[in-house]
């Protein structure tokens, strides 16, 4: 198929472009680099620098490029930033993301794959988390994509478009050219990297009295060539029908301080912790089914070991580090 990935120079983007491309898939990038990294992008991809909110642009790009199904993952993320500013969030999660689906409409292009999250779920009543769970998100930045799930399923109603909702948490590790470089980061993982090699002082843990196997808080963890291959395999039920799927790691998923010990072993490196208290609003487990996407595509994650993500960050986090620090001698040489 012709695809356009929107958010492809996206951290859980560019894997999904490598996995696109793996797949067959004539890949097309849509990003505004707001937030992402053009050299992220597969050089096998194309690319075009737009915002979702130029409607004129993306009606070229689909033309010209005989688009047949579309991946969005470009939307906003940061849960904090989204309660100051929540304004940012709705123009960019949901005005922007109708801007595309309208110009989807126009082009009569009805396939679409949506990076959701569990944000949407808010504080589950139950774990781990299914499909049919209570849907009460907590903060502007699960609202905003719950409006455009809700919008997905009357634009199927009313136009026939088919769409595959995917709801994930937290997305972790890295392929052998793409990792994670949010600015700023808020995940776990890189967080606890970069405190090992000395980026950041400490790394803190929000409470260690919560009813877990260690006191620290128990998330949920995906591999991001595992979530993208999800992505790409959610493109097949496109030609006939719509579903939703959460994306997790399924089994009893890993603490704070699991991921913390891990990633001290995999580095070799002391990892300095300061243990605050609990941050409002953080429930003790937060984990996800995937029976559903199992069961009925055949989703089957390859790297689903803590280890095995914490070991990919860090090759990846090492050799960019490395690149990093080249570029600059070389530009101090010239
Ligand atoms: N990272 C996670 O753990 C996680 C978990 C659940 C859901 N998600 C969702 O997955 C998607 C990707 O997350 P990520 O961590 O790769 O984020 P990211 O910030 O690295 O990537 C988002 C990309 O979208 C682009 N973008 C944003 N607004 C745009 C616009 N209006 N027009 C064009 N491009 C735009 C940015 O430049 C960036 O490249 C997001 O939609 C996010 O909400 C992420």
């Amino acid at each position: 198929m012709n695809i356009l990935v929107t958010g492809g120079a996206g951290y859980i983007g560019s894997v999904v472009v490598e996995e696109c491309l793996r797949g067959g898939h004539q890949t097309i990038v849509y990003d505004n680099l707001v937030k992402g990294h053009r050299e992220s992008v597969a050089a096998e991809a194309g690319f075009v620098e737009g915002n979702l909110l130029d409607g004129d642009l993306l009606k070229k790009v689909f033309r010209e490029s005989e688009i047949e199904a579309v991946i969005n993952m470009a939307a906003y993320s940061l849960v904090g930033e989204s309660i100051e500013n929540p304004a940012k969030y709705y123009h960019n999660n949901v005005v922007a993301g109708l801007s595309l689906l309208d110009a989807m409409r126009e082009c009569e292009i009805k396939k679409i794959v949506f990076s959701s999250t569990a944000a949407v779920y808010g504080e589950p009543e139950k774990q781990p988390v299914e499909e049919n769970d209570r849907l009460a998100p907590t903060n502007p930045y699960g609202e905003t994509k719950l409006a455009f799930e809700n919008a997905l399923r009357w634009y199927e109603t009313a136009y026939g478009l088919h769409y595959a909702s995917l709801r994930y948490f937290n997305a972790a590790g890295a392929s052998e050219k793409c990792g994670e470089m949010h600015e700023p980061e808020t995940h776990l993982i890189p967080l606890v990297l970069q405190a090992a090699v000395g980026n950041r002082s400490h790394v803190e843990i929000y409470g260690e009295d919560y009813p877990t196997r260690d006191g620290t808080c128990v998330r949920d963890y995906i591999h991001v060539i595992d979530l993208a291959r999800a992505h790409v395999l959610a493109l097949s039920i496109l030609d006939e029908k719509s579903a939703i799927y959460n994306l997790g790691c399924g089994g009893a998923g890993y603490t704070v301080r699991e991921v913390i010990d891990a990633a001290s072993e995999v580095t070799g490196l002391e990892i300095p912790v300061l243990v605050a208290d609990r941050r409002a609003g953080d429930p003790a487990v937060l984990i996800a089914s995937s029976n559903k996407i199992k069961t009925e595509l055949g989703w089957n994650p390859e790297f689903q070991d803590l280890r095995v993500i914490v070991e990919s960050a860090w090759k990846w986090m090492r050799n960019h580090l490395k690149n990093e620090q080249a570029k600059s001698e070389t530009s101090i040489g010239q």
